[in-house]
């Protein structure tokens, strides 16, 4: 004789039909296909790739909720121990250091991590990187030759950018740039940059509309992630015709690559098939679709290559930073006081 019941049923009920079960019954639960729930504020379209062939590959279901870094890292927090998220996926690091920093995830596998290079995850295993983007000056180039272009991102500070760039700094892109100039300059010199910032720059909401300005001819340079630019050039290439991108270089905070990451909550029901996510996201299986696809992001597993369009992560000269240590509380004060929020 067989009973099955659903794992709604509490355990006093539970315990109440075991102790009421005559000998010789067993007693199993009814399969359901939970799935994993991913909080997702990576990019839609390459949050769908990755739910889908990872389904297709392990048979587990994902379901992914829609929502940016902030807004999720915030709601876990607030949600608690009762929060219905699995797994927690980022574009940028702070978000990730935000629901760190409230002991709510749990830690990585082992052999995950094993799978990730330590400069591109945070030193204490709470969370891993799943892939990266580059900081960039994508700026027109029927304007600026290579010589007149900024050398490191601290210059754009200078009375001599009067009018000429932008930034979308409500977004947690930029905000991330800035906390990587945070860690690596200190307060005193990220608050008197942005200070210079909010005389010189001109606010655009969203990344792709500071791009979109650029190559109209609005502002001569735009600080952004590199995956905007090939984005638009593998369509239509409509709104970069003009552009060409500057990667800074000398370890400048400017040169910065941001690491988008992949946690498992503590709170999690089903922290296998989590783990087994996490797992199969920084190995062959994600990394390939950051290489196949067309999110131009940059694979960071061991040994895996980029998408061939990008120059390779390992020619560029990004500065060091553990990303646990990128603080988005102060940045967003500091970019307050400086009048940018
Ligand atoms: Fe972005």
């Amino acid at each position: 004789m067989k009973i099955s019941f659903q794992r709604s049923t509490g355990a006093f009920a539970l315990a109440a039909l075991l102790a009421s079960a005559p000998i010789g019954v067993s007693v199993v639960f009814a399969q359901e296909d939970i799935g994993i729930v991913v909080y997702n504020a990576q990019h839609e379209s390459l949050g769908v790739a990755w739910a889908e062939a990872f389904t297709k590959e392990t048979g587990i279901k994902v379901t992914l909720r829609k929502g940016s870094d902030m807004e999720f890292a915030n709601q876990i927090v607030q949600e608690g121990a009762a929060s219905p998220a699995d797994v927690f996926l980022t574009e940028n690091s702070p978000a990730m250091s935000l629901v760190d920093g409230a002991g709510l995830f749990e830690p990585v596998a082992a052999d995950t991590l094993a799978q990730v290079p330590e400069n591109f995850r945070p030193s204490n295993g709470h969370w891993i990187g799943v892939a990266a983007r580059s900081t960039v000056f994508a700026y027109d180039k029927t304007k600026l030759t290579e010589d007149k272009l900024p050398k490191s991102l601290l210059d754009l500070a200078d009375p001599s950018w009067k009018g000429r760039w932008a930034a979308s700094p409500a977004g947690a892109d930029f905000q991330a740039i800035v906390s990587a100039l945070l860690s690596l300059k200190g307060e005193e010199a990220t608050a008197s940059w942005l200070k210079s910032m909010k005389e010189n720059f001109t606010a655009y909401k969203g990344n792709s509309t500071a791009m979109k300005a650029v190559n109209a001819g609005e502002v001569e340079g735009a600080v952004i992630y590199n995956y905007y630019y090939y984005g638009d050039q593998a369509k239509t290439g409509e709104n970069s015709k003009n552009i060409a991108l500057h990667f800074f270089k000398n370890e400048d905070p400017g040169a910065f690559v941001s690491i988008s990451g992949g946690g498992v909550l503590a709170s999690s029901q089903h922290k296998e098939n989590a783990q087994k996510f996490l797992a199969w996201l920084t190995g062959k299986g994600g990394q390939s679709i950051l290489r196949d696809g067309t999110s131009f992001e940059y694979a960071i597993g061991n040994g895996e290559a980029s998408n061939a369009a990008l120059p390779p992560l390992s020619d560029l000269q990004y500065p060091k930073v553990d990303p646990a240590t990128l603080n988005s509380a102060k940045v967003t004060d500091l970019m307050t006081a400086a009048g940018l929020l």
